[in-house]
């Protein structure tokens, strides 16, 4: 499961002007993209995630800085470090992530595959454990 948790390189447009990248839905990642966020102002030492999704697909972009994402199936674990603003690591479902060591004045993208669902989330680790057994 944690295999299908890759490292995408997006399309970079370069010219004097600088860079520019794009992502499509369905084409340069796995899904269609429902929904966007981001997180920003992130303080020193903090640390998002810790959860995971039972369906929601998403991509992960370090868009400015960088920063650290450990992921977690149940049975195999790793960690990535991203700070390219043209490279996103995809996430499928059920996969544990936590997120941290951002660097200062990082920011942090996520394209979803679906609108924002309470009911979609692992909040305790145990819980999403017992799931992963209960699906082998
Ligand atoms: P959470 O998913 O715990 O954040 P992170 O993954 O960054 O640790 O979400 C924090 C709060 O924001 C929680 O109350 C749910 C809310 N939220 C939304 O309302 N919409 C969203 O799209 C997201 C991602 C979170």
């Amino acid at each position: 499961m944690i295999d299908k948790c890759k490292t995408i390189y997006l399309p970079r447009i370069n010219d004097v002007r600088g860079n520019l990248s794009f992502i499509e839905g369905g084409r340069h990642i796995p899904f269609e993209i429902r929904r966007m966020y981001y997180l920003y102002d992130v303080p020193e030492g903090a640390e998002r995630g810790g959860h995971a999704h039972k369906a929601l697909h998403q991509l992960i972009i370090a868009i400015s800085g960088s920063f650290d994402i450990h992921l977690d199936d149940g049975c195999s674990k790793k960690t990535i470090h991203l700070n390219r603003s043209h490279e996103g690591l995809y996430v499928c479902p059920m996969i544990w992530r936590v997120i941290n060591n951002f660097s200062s004045g990082s920011a942090c993208i996520v394209l979803a595959s679906d609108y924002y669902d309470e009911k979609d989330y692992y909040r305790g680790y145990d819980s999403f454990i017992n799931d992963v057994k209960n699906r082998k």
